[in-house]
């Protein structure tokens, strides 16, 4: 069962907009039996819609969630105090020095560095404000806005550096600190974190080249988030995936390619390849 925000079991997801009717998901899939799996498993999908309505009209209400005006007017207000500040703080800084013929470049460059550090800022100011919580996020709940606001900072901003392999990998490490993942000492990612506040590695951990960490849900208009854990001494392998709600012991390793689905547990030491991933030793 989805532990939800508060440790609760979560038992609501959908708003039917027209009828404004709520809809109550209830599991009917309690938890896998799968060797190295918890029977406490995030797996939003595992939920039926209970509904005094015909499953095709369920159906038709199962739609993308869009983006709403409020946090696109946030973000873009953030967006533009951090423009204005780093335009003016670079004028101050390096207008003044004489850069010759590199004059243009350099008050560029400085530009756009000062233009990521403002939003890096704002963007945690925003998280301090309102953490991201664990849990099933509900139509049009402040959590829903909160998520929203985080994922245009992503989606405008931070991919141009996460998602690109245009910056070094040991400066990815201390980007993805300032965007809020928590690495421990010599821990590199050659991957991407998709969701930097929720995803935790331990100390020597290695995210192999081009593998991909996301701890959100997003499943038509299902909408959850969940951290991943990983400990010291694991190697994700390259191009490997790792889904919300997964815990990786101390010193394992995850196969080249591997999907560790939802709510997966490695322990120490093991070994798991394939898709979905299983232990393999
Ligand atoms: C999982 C891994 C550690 C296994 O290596 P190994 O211990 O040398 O084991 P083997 O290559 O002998 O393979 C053991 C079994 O796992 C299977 N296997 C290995 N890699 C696999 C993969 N990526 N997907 C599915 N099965 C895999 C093998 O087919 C073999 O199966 P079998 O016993 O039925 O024949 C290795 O294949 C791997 O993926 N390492 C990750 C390296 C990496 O990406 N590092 C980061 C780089 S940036």
């Amino acid at each position: 069962m989805w532990r939800g925000v508060s440790g609760q079991a979560a038992t609501d997801v959908q708003t039917t907009s027209s009828l404004s009717a709520r809809t109550t998901l209830l599991p009917h899939r309690v938890g896998h039996t799968r060797p190295g799996k918890n029977t406490a498993v995030f797996s939003p999908s595992a939920y039926a819609p209970r509904l005094p309505l015909p499953i095709h009209q369920v159906r038709t209400f199962r739609r993308m969630r869009k983006i709403s005006l409020a946090p696109i007017a946030v973000f873009s207000t953030l967006l533009l105090v951090a423009m204005t500040s780093s335009v003016a703080s670079t004028a101050w800084l390096l207008g003044r020095i004489p850069f010759g013929d590199f004059r243009g470049i350099v008050l560029v460059f400085g530009a756009v560095v000062m233009f990521y550090v403002y939003s890096i800022v704002l963007y945690r100011l925003v998280l301090l404000i309102s953490p991201l919580r664990e849990g099933v996020i509900d139509f049009g709940s402040r959590e829903e806005f909160v998520f929203h606001v985080y994922e245009l900072f992503f989606l405008v901003l931070f991919f141009s550096l996460t998602r690109t392999r245009f910056v070094p990998v040991p400066l990815m490490r201390w980007i993805y600190i300032a965007l809020g993942a928590r690495l421990g000492d010599n821990s590199f990612s050659g991957g991407t974190l998709l969701d930097p506040p929720l995803t935790e590695v331990g100390d020597n951990s290695i995210i192999g080249h081009d593998a991909i960490l996301f701890c959100h849900v997003i499943e038509a208009d299902k909408l959850a988030l969940a951290k991943i854990h990983i400990g010291s001494n694991v190697t994700i392998g390259a191009r490997a995936v790792i889904m919300p709600d997964v815990d990786i012991g101390d010193g394992a390793i995850v196969a080249v390619n591997a999907v560790v689905t939802k709510g997966t547990r490695i322990g120490p030491g093991e070994r798991w390849a394939g898709i979905p991933a299983r232990r393999i030793s």
